[in-house]
């Protein structure tokens, strides 16, 4: 299935149907996206380095959906993975990148160790898996690459200086992608959520009297959820938003006007 699909000659709105979705992370979003798309007729493989949680998470989905287990944080790793996927899918239409973690310490306090972590796990995996997918799009003439970004790509928050930084980065590295491969029927996207309840804010969020805090910043006066997430990523993947490339989305709840 070479090309864009206009709209109105695909059998639903979304037209997605049979198409090849590979999502990098199997965490709160990733699992979320890989429901929505598997809804919308496509064909998913799921890749994360946690197995018990690829394993709940194919449990939950029914449709096709296969699950590999990687360390995508490693160039070859996620250069295999891609590989494995392709041998899947056939081709990979649409990519979606969900990996990340943060370590939240005063700037102060972060190690060596924790920087490279983080920019290994958030932004490596995100270039190596985006430039593998990325060279079979091109050569094809058409594709369509999501990457999670965060509203902490743009504001300062504090103890957030590696992911902050990180976010930042998955922009601009996904602006330069997109104009690069634009020519070729690729569009580059990214989301940039506010904080949405995943396993990587759980505990955050139940200390000190966080998630109020929080909910205080945000216009719409509560947190995200993972479902008001998958709408936007849906769209960014569908023949509905072939003229949009190099955009990142905020779904946020307007915490960004703050
Ligand atoms: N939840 C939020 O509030 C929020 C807000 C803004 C941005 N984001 C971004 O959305 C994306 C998804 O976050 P989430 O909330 O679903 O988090 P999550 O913790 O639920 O999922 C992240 C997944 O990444 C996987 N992972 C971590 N290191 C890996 C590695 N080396 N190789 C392979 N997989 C690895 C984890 O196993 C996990 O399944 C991330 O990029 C995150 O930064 C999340």
């Amino acid at each position: 299935m070479n090309g864009e699909i206009e709209p109105e000659t695909s059998s639903s709105w979304l037209g997605l149907d049979g198409r090849g979705v590979l999502i990098a992370g199997a965490g709160g979003i990733g699992s979320a996206c890989a429901k929505a798309f598997i809804g919308g007729g496509a064909r998913i493989v799921l890749v994360d380095q946690d197995q018990a949680r690829l394993e709940a998470t194919t449990k939950e989905i029914h449709g096709p959906c296969k699950a590999i287990v990687a360390d995508l944080s490693v160039a070859t790793s996620a250069r295999m993975a891609v590989k494995q996927a392709t041998e899947v899918l056939g081709e990979i239409d649409i990519f979606i990148h969900c990996v990340g973690i943060n370590q939240r310490k005063p700037v102060l306090d972060v190690s060596e160790d924790d920087w490279t972590k983080v920019l290994r796990i958030n932004l490596d995996s995100a270039f190596w898996l985006a430039q593998s997918v990325g060279r079979s799009m091109v050569e094809r003439g058409f594709g369509r690459i999501i990457i999670l970004s965060s509203v902490s790509g743009l504001l300062a928050h504090p103890d957030h200086a590696p992911y902050a930084a990180s976010k930042g980065a998955i922009n601009q590295m996904m602006r330069v992608m997109a104009r690069e491969w634009a020519p070729f029927g690729v569009t580059v996207n990214a989301i940039a959520p506010g904080y949405t309840e995943t396993d990587l804010t759980m505990d955050y969020l139940e200390r000190d009297g966080n998630r109020a805090k929080l909910q205080k910043m945000v216009p719409v006066g509560r947190l995200g959820t993972t479902q008001e997430l998958t709408g936007p990523a849906l769209f960014l993947a569908s023949p509905h938003s072939s003229f949009i490339t190099g955009h990142v989305l905020y779904v946020d709840g307007g915490r960004t006007l703050v």
